[in-house]
């Protein structure tokens, strides 16, 4: 087990080797436990997190925070309205400063093509570990989620699952594409089999791709991409339907800012059939399960019999979010001197 993780960013999970990724998986399952006993775990004692957000969270920031104050510490919200970020304080000087008054710093940016790279800047100048709360790029803290809820529900050995992360309609914004992007990369490291299913205008960052293609080969598993929703969950054993923008695709195109929400919302209407519905979910194996990492658009991404119905486990993964966080912050600001 690799342990010696103190002072390590987590910001790709790419960045963390498998062996890391358990030891993080295990120190979540034992917080998790504790907390189940209500077992006091003051492990970051009088610590302070800075978390900065770029957009709007429910789960991201109060998993976090919550997570910040049963380990004994505490963590600011910060937006960039309430900083000087607002009149333009450079991601160096940020990263700098905060570093000198606390133990960690926590960044959401997901605008397209900015926010991972706001992310690295100030972790190349912060003194502290930089937690990656969502960009452009991945959503570490959500994967990691999803993969222990998924652990726990099927066991560690996932060899030969299949694991479907699809598109669906959802017309109330364009979301990030770093939920599919960082199933699909942290997955196969960890034997399961990965379908990525959309309508062809919602691609993904070609980098992101070919590392999941990547991992896939160097594991022996499958990764496969389809542009049918129904042959997607043939035999689908997690079914992980959820919205993306077609951000890479209206780059891709050249197509200038100002017209990006006009031609999205045109291509988006094209495919309102991509939901999630009872029907599907018959397509997948009987014991398949639904996964969301929330917040769901309900009624057009995916059906309220489905997300309230018997097979679904979003709440599971909703909850895993404060265990998984806590065992970062509790080994990237704690753990060994
Ligand atoms: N899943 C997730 O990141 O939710 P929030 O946007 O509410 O944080």
């Amino acid at each position: 087990m690799k342990s010696m993780l103190r002072g390590k960013d987590w910001i790709e999970t790419p960045d963390w080797s498998v062996e890391e990724l358990e030891t993080l998986l295990d120190v979540a399952g034992d917080l998790k436990r504790r907390f189940a006993l209500g077992e006091p775990h003051r492990l970051l004692q009088d610590k302070t997190l800075f978390m900065m957000f770029f957009e709007q969270s429910t789960r991201t920031r109060n998993s976090t925070e919550a997570g910040m104050t049963q380990l004994g510490g505490h963590a600011h919200d910060l937006t960039p309205d309430k900083m000087q970020i607002s009149h333009g304080e450079t991601p160096k000087d940020t990263g700098m400063v905060l570093s000198r008054y606390g133990h960690g710093l926590a960044i959401r940016n997901c605008f397209y093509g900015i926010g991972n790279q706001y992310i690295r800047e100030v972790a190349k100048y912060a003194s502290v570990p930089v937690i990656n709360l969502q960009c452009d790029v991945d959503h570490p803290c959500q994967s990691i989620a999803d993969l222990m809820t998924v652990r726990e529900k099927f066991g560690t050995n996932l060899r030969g699952m299949k694991f479907v992360v699809s598109w669906t309609y959802a017309p109330a914004y364009a979301r990030p594409l770093s939920v599919p992007q960082g199933l699909i990369w942290l997955l196969p490291r960890f034997g399961i089999d990965v379908t990525l299913a959309y309508p062809k205008e919602f691609n993904l960052m070609p980098r992101t791709v070919e590392a999941a293609k990547k991992f896939a080969k160097e594991q022996g598993t499958k990764f496969e991409i389809t542009h049918n929703m129904d042959d997607s969950f043939k035999n689908a054993v997690v079914c992980y339907p959820k919205s993306w923008g077609c951000h890479q695709y209206l780059a891709d195109q050249g197509v200038p800012e100002e017209d990006k929400k006009r031609v999205g919302m045109e291509i988006l209407n094209k495919y309102k059939s991509w939901v999630c519905t009872e029907k599907r979910m018959r397509m997948a194996k009987k014991n398949a399960v639904y996964m969301h990492p929330l917040p769901a658009d309900r009624g057009a991404e995916v059906e309220d019999a489905v997300i309230d119905g018997p097979q679904s486990i979003v709440f599971d993964q909703a909850e895993n979010r404060l265990h998984t966080v806590k065992a970062i912050q509790a080994l990237t600001m704690g753990g060994r001197p």
